[in-house]
């Protein structure tokens, strides 16, 4: 198993990209702590799926803006677990907003969700990696932030800014013997993917060589190894998975 006796912290678990990181993380062998926004329910059944596989898992209610609850679930990993070994900042939101129509509260929602949140929670893990010489942070991003598919603006620069912050980090902080990483897939079976009108699926699936969206289960596949040992130079980088656009 890739992760056996990993402590794993997963934001943005209770549905989508993020259970299926939960479920299968605790499949290879890891105790998963993750948060949520609102979504109770769906964090019931994330708990659900990752007990199946014996793991411990913790779940707490906590938006990444909210430094205080936050530091809560860290400092309770930390007494429990003995610290936080791998930390994927999944949590993240999209709104399909042309840029006539995008208003600078709707700017400074998305990006400080996507883009703040994920410094934010770094910065609170990061502590306890940098006392134990020891880490791995996988940052999830998009194609969005990469190459210029018609995407909302604030939506592909809070990405673009997610790819940015994972280059600099990883520079900073790689001789502590942390490394981080930037996973980007392509449009998803579901999520965030979900808002996009029709013409935009369209024309994403035309230019996919592939021809198809990509599962949750095959992108947390991937995400499993990226914060394994078995993938122990790859620093600083992004890995695009969008079927071949
Ligand atoms: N799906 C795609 O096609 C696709 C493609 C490329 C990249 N991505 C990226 O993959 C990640 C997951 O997306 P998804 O499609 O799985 O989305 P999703 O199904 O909408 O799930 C988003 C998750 O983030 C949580 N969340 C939202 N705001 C939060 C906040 N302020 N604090 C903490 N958690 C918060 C949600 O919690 P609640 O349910 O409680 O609100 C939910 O668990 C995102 O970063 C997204 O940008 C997705």
């Amino acid at each position: 198993m890739w992760l056996e006796g990993k402590r794993v912290l997963i934001t943005g678990g209770s549905r989508g990209l993020g259970r299926s990181l939960c479920v299968v993380f605790a499949r290879e062998g890891a105790s998963v702590a993750f948060t949520y926004s609102t979504d109770q329910e769906g964090a019931g059944e994330t708990v659900n799926q990752v007990s199946v596989h014996g793991r411990p898992v913790v779940s707490a209610r906590a938006s990444v803006l909210d430094r205080e609850s936050m530091g809560q679930l860290v400092a309770r990993c930390e007494a429990e677990w003995g610290g936080i070994d791998i930390l994927v900042n999944n949590a993240g939101v999209s709104r399909v907003l042309p840029i006539a129509l995008l208003e600078e509260e709707d700017w400074d929602e998305l990006v400080d969700i996507n883009l703040k949140g994920t410094y934010l929670t770094t910065r609170l893990v990061l502590r306890g990696m940098f006392r134990r010489r020891s880490g791995r942070i996988l940052n999830i991003g998009s194609v969005a932030g990469i190459r210029p598919l018609e995407a909302p603006v604030h939506y592909a620069a809070s990405k673009a800014g997610v790819k940015g912050f994972t280059e600099a980090l990883a520079k900073e902080v790689g001789r502590y013997g942390i490394t981080v990483n930037c996973l980007a897939p392509g449009i998803l079976e579901g999520g965030v993917g979900l808002s996009l009108p029709q013409y935009r699926l369209d024309e994403y699936l035309k230019h996919c060589a592939l021809g198809r969206v990509g599962t949750f289960e095959e992108v947390s596949e991937a995400a499993a190894f990226l914060v394994s040992d078995l993938n122990s130079y790859m620093n600083g980088g992004t890995l695009t998975m969008d079927g071949g656009l």
